[in-house]
């Protein structure tokens, strides 16, 4: 979708649809724009139309002012109004616009500047509303909205922002994209293609086999790859737009989960192609940091395998030797995110890290505590912490911090090794942020599970039903308050 910016009145745009929004409150905000519009408005206003949250009412305007239609579109009460409220309206009322076949919708902007609001939010929503994955149809749907027209006075900081939204928007669709693209075509070896391609522009892109894997040292890694006839790729990006110590993000990348020999039960089992929604996040960051030109030092570590159950798979009572010396003993194959996620964070101390991010889909326990709604957080330093609050805030990609109690330790004691990979399913979601604690050791951490939010069960205003792209827009938010 184009986006562009036009100072003409609202009565005199010769256009489709006008979509004007509107919150509760009467008398409406938009008396102002000439009798025509004023009398059209009153047509409808407060009784077929209440301005509520979510709410659409398309209208036509039967020539009696250059717009075709109106779309009266709702933002429901005044004192809820925020960026989120118009970004969900933006996905809304682009999303119902395109499927009835509408281009180029024009936006009003008067009432949202009277708010406060940008309408840079409303096209935000509307670039990841709009998002589909149809790759694999046959027959693609057609409808598509060419371009988004917002009528206000041009500025650069309009500019700035609206250039900013496309760029993060499109990191989420890629992000997307990856995830949803199934495990048979998202390999370990088809993810490293992909991340080989962001190279260039201040990125540059490693991609470490097996062979260096085993040198190095990664036994808990190649545990989890051991059952698979795919063969690892430990993806290594850096993008230098600043030469400070780096922040690290480390992603899980299991590229399809099937738990191992402690085999998932089949039900919902193909969802686990999700399994890599922390790594995908990671890439779309890096991507959208190198085409922002982000004045940021960033490494992404992305250790990518398949979790399957082959001959030479690893076994429950196994022990492994961790890249930091640390064994572990493997209780359960189906933990096997924070396996190769221990042997990352181990890796991540080599660049001499001011912090560590992991984001990983990492407990079913997340998604129980939290449900859709939040990212649960853990980690070891309290700045960083709070500006991974405020950045959740800030992009309605929220999180809720969960303690990381030192009584958890005793939850992952092995009788044989160091530690054992599972604590049992009391507390697991703290259990599991523990065990990668041990191994991020003291730099400053910070752990999001992603489990309950990486897929969207259901259509949200602007989340398509399936992968959410869950973590680009909250750690790019994050970099660029700490950068
Ligand atoms: N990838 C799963 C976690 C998961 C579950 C993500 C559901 C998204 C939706 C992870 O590897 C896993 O299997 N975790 C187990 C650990 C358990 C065996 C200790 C879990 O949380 O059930
Ligand atoms: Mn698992
Ligand atoms: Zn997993």
């Amino acid at each position: 979708m184009h986006i562009s910016v036009n100072n003409i009145r609202e009565a005199v745009c010769s256009c489709d649809v006008l979509i004007l929004p509107f919150s509760e409150e009467g008398p409406h905000p938009y008396s102002k724009l000439g009798p025509a519009i004023g009398r059209l408005v009153s047509r409808v206003w407060k009784k077929e139309f209440q301005g509520k949250d979510q709410e659409v009412l398309l209208m036509h305007a039967r020539g009696e002012i250059k717009p075709a239609r109106l779309l009266f579109l709702g933002i429901g009460k005044k004192d809820n109004v925020s960026p989120e409220r118009i970004r969900r309206a933006g996905g809304r009322a682009l999303t119902y616009l395109r499927d009835l076949g509408i281009q180029r919708p024009v936006l009003s902007t008067r009432f949202l500047h009277t708010l406060g609001q940008s309408p840079a939010d409303f096209a935000e929503g509307g670039l990841l509303g709009l998002y589909r994955f149809d790759t694999y149809r046959s027959e693609k749907q057609s409808n598509r909205i060419i371009g988004l027209t917002i009528l206000s006075r041009p500025s650069a900081d309009l500019n700035r922002r609206i250039r900013h939204v496309k760029t993060v928007a499109s990191a989420s669709a890629f992000a997307r994209d990856l995830i949803n693209t199934p495990a048979n075509d998202m390999t370990p070896t088809d993810f490293a293609r992909v991340a080989l391609s962001l190279r260039g522009k201040g990125m540059s892109v490693k991609v470490l086999g097996k062979k260096e894997l085993v040198k190095l040292g990664m036994g808990a890694y190649l545990a989890v790859s051991s059952g698979s006839k795919e063969p690892p790729k430990c993806i290594v990006l850096e993008y230098r737009g600043s030469r400070k110590p780096p922040v690290v993000l480390v992603g899980k990348s299991i590229t399809f989960d099937s738990g191992g020999i402690s085999l998932k039960p089949s039900e919902g089992m193909e969802k686990m192609k999700y399994d890599m929604a922390g790594g995908a996040a990671v890439m779309g960051v890096m991507k959208a940091a190198a085409e922002l030109k982000l004045p940021a030092h960033i490494v992404g570590l992305l250790p990518a395998t398949e979790n399957l159950p082959g001959g030479a798979a690893v076994k429950p009572g196994d022990v492994v030797r961790s890249f930091s010396g640390k064994t572990i003993e493997i209780v359960n194959t189906d933990a096997e995110g924070r396996l190769a996620l221990a042997d990352a964070l181990g890796y991540a101390k080599r660049f001499k890290p001011r912090a560590v991010v992991d984001i990983a889909t990492l407990t079913g326990a997340c998604a129980i505590a939290l449900g859709g709604e939040a990212v649960a957080m853990m980690g070891n330093d309290r700045d960083l912490l709070d500006a991974f609050k405020k950045a959740g805030d800030d992009t309605y990609e929220r999180v809720c911090e969960m303690p990381l109690y030192e009584e958890y330790k005793d939850y992952l004691k092995s009788d044989i090794a160091d530690i054992k990979n599972v604590g049992g399913r009391i507390g697991s979601l703290m259990a599991s942020a523990y065990f990668l604690y041990e191994f991020a050791g003291q730099t400053p951490w910070v752990h999001l599970d992603i489990a309950g939010t990486a897929w969207a069960e259901k259509d949200r205003p602007y989340i398509p039903k399936g992968a959410s792209g869950i973590g680009v827009r909250l750690i790019l938010n994050l970099i660029e308050r700490i950068a």
